[in-house]
């Protein structure tokens, strides 16, 4: 099928190239001329794993086109438009959905009457509605195709999802975009555009949810003197609550559980609903980072160490997107004057004091757990350290 992806972020850069590989031919379009330039150097515009290789994958270099400029693309048989573009929280922490606003007056005289719209960004049907109202394009043409990859592991979550959502008002234009994933082995969810965002959205509150209980588990945990690891076994073994995704951290964050757990308190309130537990997931994760800033500062104390060390910028492993990440609220929580933070990809970063080495008489804080080689590394650099001692929160 002819595709054009609009937006080369996390989502539609991966999506494309996937889609790409699977034989699509794949016009990339994004407003950033630097990603863009980046990309037609086959130079990957972020970190992601495997990105590289699939920049200058054989397949995917005949089906693929980048470019800055909507008049380049050629629109003629092009079968589906995926949107990928951001869609933030504002302050108020309803939707912003002005990114999706310019993509549609883009696309509003450029797409025939056969094309579909895919809409990968999460956006709930309500705050599309007022974009489609104010745009030539019909709710039909729309689809709900929303999208599960992780960073970090983003091409093999698109080569094996655990199920394509699908949310549509028609038939046709819903198995346009079934066929595009032909090629992948999936469970696939037909359904209406509420309910495929639905999805998405309680999905991006359920998991945080589960990593906050585990965060405020392992406090109750760690003041009783219980072994956390063994405890949260324990749990996890139950097969109802399971030892996926039950890992302790100084805290969660990234592009977007923070934001789709706002969205979804900002809906319930629209619709007058009290949701108490959801409402409170972004609270518990403030309240841990601090706690574990406290967790920190005791052992420092108590121990005489003259520094504390934070290893790793970004928000989790394997990618390097620092937004909401938990590294940069700890820094500024604890900081006073002795706090560092160490990492092989970020030197530099506004308001924020790197080393290089580790120093002596350190407490060291690995945020999560880092790469095979780095790990290496920083194995080496303690063999010459004393006095220090070494956190994973997670063990
Ligand atoms: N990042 C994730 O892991 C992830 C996972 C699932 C869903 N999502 C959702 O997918 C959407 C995209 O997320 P992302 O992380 O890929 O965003 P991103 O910020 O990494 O990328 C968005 C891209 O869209 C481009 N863009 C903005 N306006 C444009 C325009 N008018 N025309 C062309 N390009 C334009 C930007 O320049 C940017 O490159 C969001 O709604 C997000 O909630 C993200």
């Amino acid at each position: 099928m002819n595709i054009v992806v609009i937006g080369v972020g996390y989502v539609g850069l991966i999506t494309g190239l996937g889609l790409s590989h699977l034989n699509h031919k794949v016009q990339f379009v994004d407003i950033d001329s630097e990603k863009i330039k980046k990309l037609n150097n086959k130079v990957p515009p972020f970190y992601e794993p495997k990105l590289d290789e699939y920049l200058n994958d054989e397949v995917v270099g005949k089906n693929v086109k980048f470019s800055d400029n909507y008049d380049e693309i050629f629109w003629d048989n092009v079968d589906v438009i995926m949107v990928c573009v951001q869609t933030p929280s504002l302050d108020t922490h309803e939707v912003d959905t002005s990114f999706l606003n310019k993509v549609f007056e883009e696309i509003q005289d450029r797409s025939n009457k056969d094309t579909v719209i895919c809409i990968k960004s999460t956006i709930h049907p309500e705050a599309l509605a007022d974009v489609i109202k104010s745009s030539k394009l019909s709710e039909e043409s729309l689809i709900f195709n929303p999208e599960f990859l992780r960073e970090g592991t983003a091409f093999s979550d698109f080569f094996n999802p655990d199920r394509i959502v699908i949310g549509s008002k028609d038939e046709l234009n819903a198995k346009k975009v079934y066929e595009l994933y032909s090629g992948i082995d999936s469970e696939v969810i037909f359904t209406d555009p509420v309910s495929s965002q639905l999805i998405k959205y309680l999905s991006n509150a359920y998991l945080p949810l589960r990593l906050s209980f585990v965060n405020e588990a392992s406090q109750i945990i760690k003041e009783l003197g219980g072994d956390l690891t063994q405890t949260l076994q324990g749990i996890g073994m139950d097969k109802r609550i399971g030892l996926e995704y039950f890992r302790p951290s100084p805290g969660w964050g990234g592009s977007c559980f923070p934001k789709d757990v706002a969205e979804v308190v900002s809906i319930s309130k629209s619709k007058e609903l009290d949701v108490p537990l959801i409402s409170s997931i972004l609270k518990s994760n403030n309240q841990h980072k601090s706690w574990f800033a406290k967790y920190l500062e005791k052992i420092k104390v108590e121990k005489n160490y003259i520094n504390i060390v934070l290893i790793g910028l970004a928000f989790k492993e394997n990618t390097d997107d620092l937004r909401h990440s938990p590294t940069i609220d700890l820094y500024n929580k604890l900081n006073n004057g002795n706090v560092f933070v160490y990492d092989e990809y970020f030197k530099s970063h506004e308001s924020i004091k790197f080393i290089s080495e580790l120093p002596n008489k350190s407490l060291i804080v690995e945020m999560y757990p880092l790469d095979k080689k780095f790990q290496t590394k920083i194995e080496k650099e303690i063999g010459n350290l004393n006095e220090y001692e070494y956190i994973k929160f997670w063990e």
